[in-house]
């Protein structure tokens, strides 16, 4: 693929994944990948890997629930690599938040990380974005945008947000020739269903028996990133083909 090359490529949610493979394939390709997460060692370890293959990187620790840190990210992101041209707002969490579980607490979490953390990164990369008159953002919803599933309001909730948000920035941004994509997976194998605590059987046995790999949702973004400058991928859904929900 074209236009991967020399991109740098922000990524948050890096430490495991498909912010993990889309770091790997998208470094493979010779982009310059700034991974962000909480788990240091984990994006540390990558970073060591990208630059024995001889490709530049960059890990910044970071939770996208806070502003600051997000900016700091961005921040350091120009300042050691001068540009950025893509920001893939992909941390995201699934807990199990059954409605009738009155748990607000969870709720909350799940809402800061989903949707104030998207919002975050939009807030500090459009800046660097308006300035240059050129970006990309990439916000991960879900099929779970697309479909309710008993128990899963609340995670549905927010993944149909990012794609309010996208939808509304998609409009605005078209004056600084700032793209976005929105990406909706259905179920791929990653930490997602364990990152919160146990996951509940259900997840668990739809997952086992449903999910496909993780490379998967890199080649979706690949495909997104490698268009050329007037041509925006607005939206992609994709599932494993034996998902019906
Ligand atoms: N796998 C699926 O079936 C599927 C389907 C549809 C959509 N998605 C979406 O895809 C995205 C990636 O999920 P995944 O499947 O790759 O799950 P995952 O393996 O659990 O990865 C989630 C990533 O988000 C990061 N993260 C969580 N909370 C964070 C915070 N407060 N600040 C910074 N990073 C945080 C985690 O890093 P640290 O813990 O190190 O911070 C981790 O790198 C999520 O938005 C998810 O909703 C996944």
């Amino acid at each position: 693929m074209d236009n991967i090359e020399n991109k740098v490529i922000v990524i948050t949610g890096a430490s495991s994944g498909l912010g993990e493979a889309s770091a790997k394939a998208l470094s493979a390709k010779g982009a310059i990948i700034v991974l962000a997460a909480r788990r240091l060692e984990r994006i540390n370890a990558l970073v060591e890997e990208f630059s024995k293959n001889g490709k530049k990187a960059l890990a910044v620790q970071t939770d996208v629930t806070n502003f600051t840190q997000m900016q700091s990210l961005i921040e350091e992101a120009v300042k050691k690599f001068g540009k950025i041209d893509v920001l893939l707002n992909n941390a995201g969490i699934m807990p199990s938040t059954p409605m009738m579980d009155c748990d607000v607490t969870t709720w909350n979490q799940v809402i800061n990380v989903n949707i104030n953390g998207v919002l975050n990164g939009i807030a500090a990369v459009l800046p660097y974005f308006k300035e240059q008159k050129s970006g990309h953002i990439i916000n991960v919803s879900s099929v779970a945008a697309h479909k309710i599933g008993k128990g899963s309001g609340i995670y549905s909730a927010t993944k149909t947000a990012v794609r309010a948000i996208s939808e509304g920035l998609r409009m605005e941004a078209k004056d600084y020739n700032i793209r976005t994509t929105i990406i909706s997976p259905g179920v791929i194998d990653t930490e997602l269903p364990n990152a919160s605590g146990v996951p509940d059987q259900l997840t668990k046995q739809f997952y086992q028996a449903v999910a496909i790999p993780a490379d998967s949702f890199a080649r979706v973004i690949e495909f997104a990133i490698s268009q050329p400058e007037e041509v925006d991928i607005n939206e992609i859904l994709f599932r494993p083909t034996r998902q019906e929900y």
